[in-house]
């Protein structure tokens, strides 16, 4: 009798026979490709830790569009930078902000590219945190108030679905976000705009770089109040749960690497479209190395990105997202 081994390999042996039974199909349909927005006039500068991607004023916005269009990619996630910050992030809400602007140019230019807006206040906060500071002469203390930041992020996701956003993707973390924003969302006529929640948010390191691109980061303290312990898994389910009764469409586990097994987990226990978020230290990591001719980026992103799908995500926010288009294609 032949090992037993054997049996495995014989469906290894072939392209063709390990593509008739591969597991996970990694595709350009699973892709969401982040884009940050800026004033101004011909602006196209590159993100120091994050080579490859851009600050893009709206004039410079154009050609990139083209890009993602023809590289198949079905929506881009809009981070804005604004002229100017406050300690409400009005800027977040204005009808003329630079998220609204940038939306309503893309479904002018590209009517079929869904345009996922970020509801969040940290990148329009002269504080940088995510909502709105209560301080307590008493005891000195400034927190974040949550009920207060709600009405604001309500606020700012109407404005993203009047500007033309087709999904509206709060990454907040406020205690309610969810229930409130479908509530205005639908006061407003925007019933049949869907929400994405960043769900399972983690205070993780791994937004390093992203808060150097948005000039997000908070000027005092840190996010651990709102955001979750990386320690914690069972707590995703909590934080999952709220979402769902909520009324979210899709879920969200943030950053993904280190975070597999909650994907898994989630993907498990809910019926509900699950996005993964390759977040920007992921990416930094990757090109870091690919820099210094360590690693093979190409096999390195493809092999990264399937088994975040194996894992369970659904789609795959990610910064490598036009590269991998290219890759999948066999270009
Ligand atoms: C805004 C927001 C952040 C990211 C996405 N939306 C930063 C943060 O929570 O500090 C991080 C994305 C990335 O690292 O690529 N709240």
């Amino acid at each position: 009798m032949a090992f037993p081994i054997t049996r495995h390999r014989r469906l290894r042996r072939t392209a063709a026979m390990r593509s008739i039974v591969r597991e996970t199909q990694l595709s350009v349909d699973d892709f969401i490709y982040p884009l940050f927005v800026t004033h101004g006039t011909d602006v196209k500068v590159e993100i120091s830790s994050m080579p490859g991607v851009y600050h893009l004023s709206l004039d410079r916005l154009r050609a990139e569009i083209d890009v993602v269009v023809a590289s198949g990619v079905k929506a881009v996630l809009l981070f804005g930078l604004p002229e100017t910050k406050d300690a409400v992030g009005t800027s977040a809400f204005e009808a003329d902000g630079i998220v609204q602007q940038a939306t309503r140019a893309i479904k002018e230019w590209a009517p079929e590219l869904l345009v996922v807006a970020d509801t969040c206040l940290c990148e329009f906060t002269d504080h940088g945190h995510c909502g709105m500071i209560h301080h307590d002469p008493r005891t000195g203390s400034a927190e974040v108030d949550n009920d207060s930041s709600l009405e604001l992020l309500v606020k700012t996701a109407v404005s993203q679905a009047q500007a033309g956003a087709d999904i509206i993707a709060p990454s907040n973390m406020m205690d309610g976000f969810v229930g409130a924003i479908r509530e205005g969302l639908d006061a407003a006529g925007f019933e049949m705009v869907p929400i994405m929640s960043y769900s399972v948010k983690y205070a993780s390191a791994f937004y390093g770089p992203f808060r150097e691109a948005a000039q997000s980061a908070p000027q005092f303290g840190d996010r651990k109040s709102y955001q979750m312990d990386p320690a914690n898994a069972r707590e995703a389910l909590r934080e999952a749960e709220s979402d769902v009764l909520e009324g979210a469409d899709m879920l969200m586990v943030k950053p993904a690497l280190a975070y597999m097994d909650v994907i898994r987990m989630l993907k498990e226990q809910y019926d509900l479209p699950l996005v993964a978020y390759n977040v920007s230290a992921e990416y930094s990591m990757v090109k870091a190395a690919a820099a210094n001719g360590w690693i093979d980026e190409r096999a390195i992103v493809l092999e990264t990105l399937t088994g975040m799908k194996r894992a369970g995500a659904d789609v795959i926010i990610t910064y490598h997202a036009l590269d991998a288009a290219r890759w999948l294609r066999g270009e």
